[in-house]
């Protein structure tokens, strides 16, 4: 967390609101391994960093609700009675969402003003989003004292995704944002909503991620696609959720599958697997293995599920060879984003130099480096 931006939230809120805020820090993530599985109602491994969203709400006696988005200098003005969708809202939409879904749930909220800002890019695929809806309902929480658990909070910032985001995403990203434990990853059951915390401690080695700054257009449908071909084979093999069959089971109904649907499916089922076998190495600090596992992944995620690009492929590829480089793969929904790559920290200047020069040549265009801290989940800043 940003102790200076935090200070610069507050004291902007303070300036335009002539009010005293409550702060709110909430957090993107990052995902070990597990990818496309949470809507399958199977496994994951995300961890929240120390990069977010820091947000400053107070009530206010305006007669509407306005929200400041600090770092594009944009105010939004809205009234509680009258909130739906708007076309290309981007941000907004996060915000209505999630007043929307409380109000639906039927507490009643007064007016108030927001400020926020971040220090996560939008696209980058570290879940600005989630970490923005999560800060909102949080806020919301505190300020009208509304008595959600965090678990309740979290389904009202997913609903918000569906019903104003139009993303029909699982629960990874909020459940990472809101109950991120420091120096931890949280191994989660997307089923039951209940994760096990493992402490990370890769030694020698780290987590360094690699942003192509590429967000593909269509990426949403794509993905809403993707989770429709999941639950259409699911219905064909007559279960609630591809978690709950086993390699064996697909190949019994594969004559009634086309070849891409096929691989998709098959792709979750292993995808699920190498999580319970990364926990695994996790537990018995088994690099090679969590390295190989991540190879593994990303070769999934790019031919089976098709959720890669030109520009994540060659970071992943420009990795392999690299013996002080353990594995890499593409992280979160695709389609652009970052690779996540487990790294020896004293090869990370030198990769970082030549990978930076080989993606300019190719692709004509800059890759960003960030190394992350995992962090404590959404929560107040009492400064
Ligand atoms: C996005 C979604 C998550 C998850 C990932 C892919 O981040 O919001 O729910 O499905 O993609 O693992």
């Amino acid at each position: 967390m940003d102790k200076k931006l935090i200070v610069k939230v507050q004291e902007d809120f303070q300036e335009r609101f002539t009010n005293e805020p409550i702060l709110i820090f909430s957090p993107g993530r990052i995902n070990l391994i597990g990818e496309h599985t949470d809507y399958n109602d199977g496994f994951v491994f995300p961890a929240a960093i120390n990069k977010g969203i820091y947000l400053a709400i107070q009530k206010s006696d305006n007669g509407s609700c306005q929200v400041f988005a600090n770092d594009m200098n944009e105010l939004y003005e809205f009234n509680l009675n009258s909130i739906s969708t708007i076309q290309n809202g981007n941000w907004r939409n996060y915000i209505l969402g999630v007043v929307a879904e409380i109000i639906k749930k039927g507490f009643k909220l007064g007016n108030f003003d927001i400020l926020f800002s971040g220090d996560i890019p939008s696209g980058a695929g570290l879940s600005s989003s989630a970490a923005l809806e999560n800060s909102v309902v949080y806020a919301l929480n505190e300020l009208y004292n509304l008595q959600l658990s965090k678990k309740e909070m979290i389904l009202i910032s997913q609903k918000a995704e569906h019903n104003y985001a139009a993303v029909k995403c699982g629960i990874m990203d909020q459940y990472a944002s809101m109950f991120g434990v420091e120096n931890s990853a949280l191994l989660l059951d997307c089923r039951y909503i209940d994760s096990s915390t493992f402490e990370i401690d890769f030694k020698e080695y780290e987590l360094l991620l690699i942003n192509s700054n590429v967000k593909h257009e269509l990426a949403e449908s794509a993905y809403n696609d993707r989770r429709q071909v999941c639950e259409n084979v699911a219905q064909i093999l007559n279960v609630d959720a591809l978690r709950d069959a086993t390699i064996e089971d697909l190949n019994r109904i594969k004559n009634k599958l086309s070849e891409e649907d096929y691989q998709k499916a098959l792709y979750i089922i292993e995808e699920n697997n190498r999580v319970q076998l990364f926990s695994k190495a996790i537990a018995k600090r088994d690099l090679n293995t969590l390295g190989e596992l991540l190879y593994q992944s990303h070769k999934g995620l790019s031919l089976q599920y098709k959720v890669s690009c030109k520009e994540l492929d060659y970071l992943v590829d420009k990795t392999k060879g690299n013996n002080n480089i353990l594995g890499a793969r593409m992280m979160g929904g695709g389609f652009g984003g970052c690779t996540i790559n487990l790294i020896l920290n004293t090869e990370i200047p030198l990769f970082k130099s030549y990978i930076a020069d080989a993606f300019k040549n190719v692709f004509e265009k800059d890759c960003s480096f960030y190394s992350v801290k995992l962090s404590k989940g959404t929560h107040l800043i009492n400064l």
